[in-house]
């Protein structure tokens, strides 16, 4: 195991002494830890893919080249190719074969510290993926149903499991795909009932002429075109758990008669007299508050406090944002193993994007885009970061209201475009200008969308 496992890490290979030693004084000073090696040989030896550092290579060395020794280093770690003046066809061939990046000779070292600490904090956040996503795998029981590692998750899995085991109705409040159906289905699965059905149904679906049959049942001749008798929802639930989905939408005259079953813990279909008992876990859900729709008139305040047994409330995902990256990996291996493809890691950027983003639509948007991505990817190799900005409403802006990150990014998006628009779209003009190495300015046009050729003349 690393020791100093927070701290930026690399390794030097290059057979000239000065430069090692220089190169070595510089990283230093920016407090990353250095290694050197004066052939690649001898820095293979020490390198594996747990390795959480950069590997900076000269290209001409004796024995083993700069170019044959990336192609024996690991994928996954950063490889920085430092190359002589003139090498660009090299430098071409060292991107081609997956080097993080090249450095022509001669370079400003400060460039260069910037560059390895981005690539170190680029590693990092790869490798802290990858053991969340190892983490991820070896999930079981409901940490495997209910995904998350937020504080307000965790708690949730446990009110979950203890409201499995008592009767108690329960209320769960949460925006749209905040996962209460996913709450519901658990409180059943969970519970002794789980041998009987789990039944859910959407208030909001039914007509209201129809929601009485189709939660009572009805007898044959109960009312025109009631041929058969018919069996209502809670009776199907009978033994295991009825869920009444978007409840705040039944109508008011009808809540009285759920309050009624509530109550008495029995049903009568339409059209007949004698009542059955009922043995059934009532759990309501709900987008509005109920208390304050109680409060408004619009929901009986009496139902409300019969259902209130027990309330759970599901916060929206920009108020968990510690559970996006999780969730998203979650939903991407789902679908990667549904489709028979290869997750792809999450980088840093991916990262900042998905916690960016608002998610109105909270988990399913977030699922949905998961699975977006994985397909999409294959077909046209489009970035997350583009694809959440397709379906955002407009282009960034920013109010008083902005978070200090949204208004930070929107002054670097204005500055990077103002250079570019100075420089016509010269990309090294922009790099030396702003100091920035050319992967990121690459990536932040990427993350900004913006586009060299807009600013050719
Ligand atoms: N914490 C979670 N872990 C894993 N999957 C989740 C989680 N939360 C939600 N999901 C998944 O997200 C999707 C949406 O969840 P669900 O249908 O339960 O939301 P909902 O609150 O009932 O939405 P709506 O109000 O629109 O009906 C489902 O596929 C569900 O399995
Ligand atoms: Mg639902």
């Amino acid at each position: 195991m690393d020791k100093n496992k927070n701290l930026f890490h690399a390794i030097i290979v290059d057979d000239d002494p000065a430069i090692r030693e220089s190169l070595e004084q510089w990283l230093e000073l920016a407090d990353i830890h250095v290694q050197t090696y004066s052939n690649a040989l001898d820095a293979l030896k020490n390198i594996d893919s747990t390795y959480s550092g950069v590997i900076i290579s000269d290209v001409r060395m004796p024995e083993l080249d700069g170019m044959a020794f990336l192609g024996k280093v690991p994928d996954n770690i950063p490889f920085i190719l430092i190359t002589g003046h003139g090498g660009i066809a090299l430098a071409v061939e060292a991107m081609k074969a997956g080097a993080y990046d090249f450095v022509e000779k001669p370079y400003k070292p400060e460039r260069l510290v910037e560059l390895v600490k981005t690539a170190c904090r680029q590693r990092q956040s790869a490798m802290k993926a990858r053991q969340s996503n190892d983490h991820l795998l070896g999930l079981s029981g409901i940490e495997k149903d209910i995904i998350g590692n937020s504080e307000v998750i965790r708690k949730l899995r446990q009110q979950v499991l203890m409201l499995a085991q008592i009767n108690a109705d329960v209320i769960i409040h949460g925006e749209t795909g905040t996962g209460k159906e996913l709450i519901a289905q658990c409180l059943h699965k969970y519970s002794v009932r789980n041998k009987h059905a789990f039944v859910p149904i959407n208030v909001s679906a039914i007509p209201e002429n129809l929601i009485e049959s189709e939660l009572f049942g009805h007898e044959a001749g109960a009312f025109t075109g009631a041929t058969k008798s018919h069996a209502g929802k809670f009776e199907y639930a009978n033994g295991g758990t009825l869920l009444l989905d978007e409840i705040e939408s039944m109508p008011m005259y009808f809540q009285v008669k759920i309050l009624r079953v509530l109550q008495e813990r029995e049903v009568t279909r339409l059209g007949s007299h004698k009542s059955k008992a009922l043995d059934v876990r009532i759990i309501a859900a709900t987008k509005k508050d109920l208390k304050v729709a109680s409060a408004e008139g619009e929901f009986r305040e009496d139902l409300y406090y019969r259902l209130l047994v027990s309330e759970l409330h599901l916060p929206p995902l920009r108020e968990r944002k510690e559970d996006i990256t999780f969730l998203f990996q979650h939903f991407l291996n789902e679908a990667a193993l549904s489709n028979k493809l290869v997750a792809p890691d999450i980088q840093l950027d991916d990262q900042l994007a998905l916690e960016l983003h608002d998610w109105p639509g909270n988990v399913r948007e977030l699922k949905n885009t998961a699975e977006r991505y994985l397909l999409t990817r294959n077909i046209s190799g489009i970035s997350l970061q583009e694809l959440l900005q397709v379906g955002n409403t407009g282009a960034q802006t920013i109010n008083s209201e902005s978070s200090l990150t949204n208004r930070l990014e929107y002054v670097e998006q204005m500055l990077i475009a103002a250079e570019l628009k100075h420089h016509q779209g010269n990309i090294k003009a922009v790099m030396d200008v702003l100091d920035l190495p050319r992967r990121t300015l690459n990536q932040k046009m990427q993350k900004y969308d913006l586009k060299r050729e807009d600013f050719l003349v």
